[in-house]
């Protein structure tokens, strides 16, 4: 039996680039907070919601566990965590709830500036490194491509440069990164933003109501910034 809750409680990114616009929404919602010492627990003032400040990696697995309820995250981490799941034919666990306009990039293949890119079938037999094994395995199986993926938690785009891989996939924002690398993105593979994560079925103790009332502010709060 799911346990009973009486607050809300969303994670969102400690630091990073979704950290600020994370608690910046949230504010705008009217939501405010007293820090612990840590920094890592936030508790809620004028309303029974909290918050849990984490790497953004953690966020999926937190609300899969339903350690935490709701989660700010961007898309790219969700989708590769339902990918994994696929894989090994378990059921969703996180659903994306809305889209929250920041946060924007790609999830691109990008390969050597000196590649003559000729489309998906030169990946045949070459290895791939990425922070996102599954979606990157899901990809070459739809593709019918079959390729090694060489999983690294970070500094991806060096994998080529060290004989590590020979392509990468990894996000893209601003290309400052890939082109510090000497890499060229060839194709997008998922585009994404930040997203409001939340559970798949709907709670069924004072949370639902927690859940209604900030869905409502924030819908509030994203029509006047569009
Ligand atoms: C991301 C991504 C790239 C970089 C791309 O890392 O993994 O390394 O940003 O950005 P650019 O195109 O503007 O150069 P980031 O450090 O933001 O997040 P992470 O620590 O969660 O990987
Ligand atoms: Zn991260
Ligand atoms: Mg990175």
């Amino acid at each position: 039996p799911a346990a009973v809750r009486d607050r809300l409680r969303i994670a969102i990114q400690k630091s990073g680039r979704l950290g600020e616009p994370s608690r910046a929404l949230l504010a705008s919602c009217g939501l405010d907070f007293r820090e612990s010492r840590d920094r890592l627990f936030c508790y809620g003032e004028t309303l029974p919601i909290d918050l849990l400040l984490v790497r953004d990696d953690d966020i999926p697995g937190l609300l899969a566990d339903g350690v935490c309820d709701l989660g700010i995250v961007g898309r790219n981490v969700l989708a590769e965590q339902a990918a994994g799941r696929a894989a090994e034919a378990l059921p969703e666990v996180a659903r994306e709830l809305r889209t929250l306009g920041f946060g924007g990039c790609r999830l691109d293949i990008a390969v050597p500036d000196g590649w003559d890119w000729s489309g998906p079938a030169q990946l045949t037999g070459r290895r791939i490194a990425t922070s996102y094994p599954h979606l990157v395995r899901q990809w070459l199986e739809g593709q019918g491509i079959a390729a090694d993926v060489v999983l690294l938690s970070g500094s991806v785009e060096i994998a080529p440069r060290l004989g590590q891989a020979d392509v990468i996939c990894d996000l893209v924002s601003s290309g400052a990164t890939l082109a510090a690398n000497q890499l060229r993105p060839v194709l997008t593979l998922l585009q994404s933003e930040a997203v409001l994560a939340g559970p798949v079925r709907a709670f069924t103790d004072a949370r639902a109501e927690l859940m209604a009332l900030l869905l409502r502010r924030m819908d509030g709060v994203l029509r006047l910034r569009d």
